[in-house]
């Protein structure tokens, strides 16, 4: 019989800090898509995986991270959560807000988050403040909130996010049977490498079951950790915070990310690096996802696959690999971007009268 996805909590509760007795709250989020990309695997001769987190219920990886601070907020006895956003994180805080009878309140950067964004965290009821400051400012306002005010901060910083979206790497290792050779993803506030490195980390170590005593490691190995920032906003490439980050690609548009350490840490110990790609490198990529791999994502998203073309084209992408690439949120988030032609005009559907004769000349055809 078919199997329901029961949610990140309840998949991997014994790996997650929570008990039977915790009361989940859940949108059903994560066994998410893991969609073999022929044409990247075509232009490597590795074989290239998406990791589609676009699939989850607020469409972005958050939701893993969500389900696990809510919870805990609930388990805090909680009245309302808090959390600084370039638009996914409020989004996702705004509807298990919603699902836990929470009230959210939610900070932005005035004027950079993308309408889809705006309008989920509105729809959801949330508190929506426009912070006249960057991404950067408003999480120093929602952490001193959270530590003076009745508010619970469901930032990354808090670590049952991370738990929660380490589930992400648990995913990767039972669907292929192993580790990757390589994991790739965009890097912002570095959460989320942060926590795909924990996970990769947990799952090629023996465990210790409550049920079942010591149980084997799942994997043999663990990747290679790849993190690209957009070049605007690439903290990680400077070695020190940025003031002003600024990229199109307004999900990752942070300058001084708050889980530093941790991504470092990721980098270093796995071998791998941190590097910059620029805003027309990821439009490219984000076009060459949907109009190659039938995948449409975000911009901000496509800065992982940004990076693997362009250390591709250096020759620093090896054959015969497995290459995992978390693309993070659907397109549908931020659709305008599909509109812009590659020389930067805007397409414009053909308009054409009602008739099939006049539709078949516009598409070329000739009749039977
Ligand atoms: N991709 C998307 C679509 C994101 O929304 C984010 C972060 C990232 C990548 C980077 O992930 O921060 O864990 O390194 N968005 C946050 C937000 C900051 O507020 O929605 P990270």
């Amino acid at each position: 019989m078919a199997h329901q996805w029961r949610g990140v909590i309840r998949e991997y509760a014994e790996r997650l800090p929570v008990t039977e007795e915790t009361t989940v709250i859940t949108l059903g989020e994560g066994g998410t898509p893991l969609v073999h990309a022929q044409q990247l695997s075509a232009l490597t001769g590795s074989d290239v995986y998406l990791k589609v987190e676009g699939m989850n219920p607020t469409g972005s990886f958050k939701d893993r991270g969500m389900t696990m601070a809510m919870t805990a907020a609930v388990a805090a006895g909680a009245k309302a959560v808090v959390c600084a956003s370039t638009g996914n994180t409020s989004a996702s805080a705004a509807a298990y807000a919603t699902a836990a009878g929470l009230k959210c309140v939610v900070l932005v950067p005035e004027g950079k988050i993308s309408m889809g964004k705006l309008s989920q965290a509105i729809a959801h009821g949330a508190t929506l403040l426009q912070v006249d400051g960057n991404f950067d400012d408003c999480l120093d306002i929602a952490r001193k909130l959270g530590e003076s005010y009745p508010v619970f901060l469901v930032n990354s910083v808090n670590p049952a996010r991370i738990e929660g979206q380490k589930t992400g790497a648990f995913e990767v290792v039972d669907w292929l049977g192993d580790a990757p050779d390589f994991h790739v993803l965009p890097v912002g506030n570095a959460g989320n490498i942060t926590a795909y490195w924990k996970g990769y980390k947990e799952y090629s170590a023996p465990f210790e079951s409550i049920t079942a005593g010591t149980l084997a490691a799942v994997s043999t190995r663990t990747p290679v950790m790849w993190g690209f920032q957009a070049a605007g906003a690439a903290p990680f490439v400077a070695g020190h915070p940025i003031t002003e980050p600024d990229t199109i690609a307004t999900a990752i548009r942070i300058g001084n990310p708050a889980s530093w350490e941790t991504a470092i840490a990721a980098r270093d110990e796995s071998g791998g690096v941190i590097e910059a790609v620029t805003d027309e490198e990821i439009l490219s990529a984000h076009r060459w996802l949907s109009a190659r791999e039938g995948v449409f994502v975000e911009p901000g998203s496509a800065a992982g696959v940004a990076g693997l073309i362009k250390k591709h084209a250096a020759g620093e992408v090896p054959a015969g690999k497995t290459i995992v690439i978390t693309v993070t949120g659907h397109g549908l988030k931020d659709p305008q971007w599909a509109l812009r032609t590659e020389d930067g005009s805007e397409v414009q559907p053909v308009k054409v009268s009602n008739d099939v004769v006049t539709v078949a000349t516009a598409l070329g055809l000739e009749e039977k």
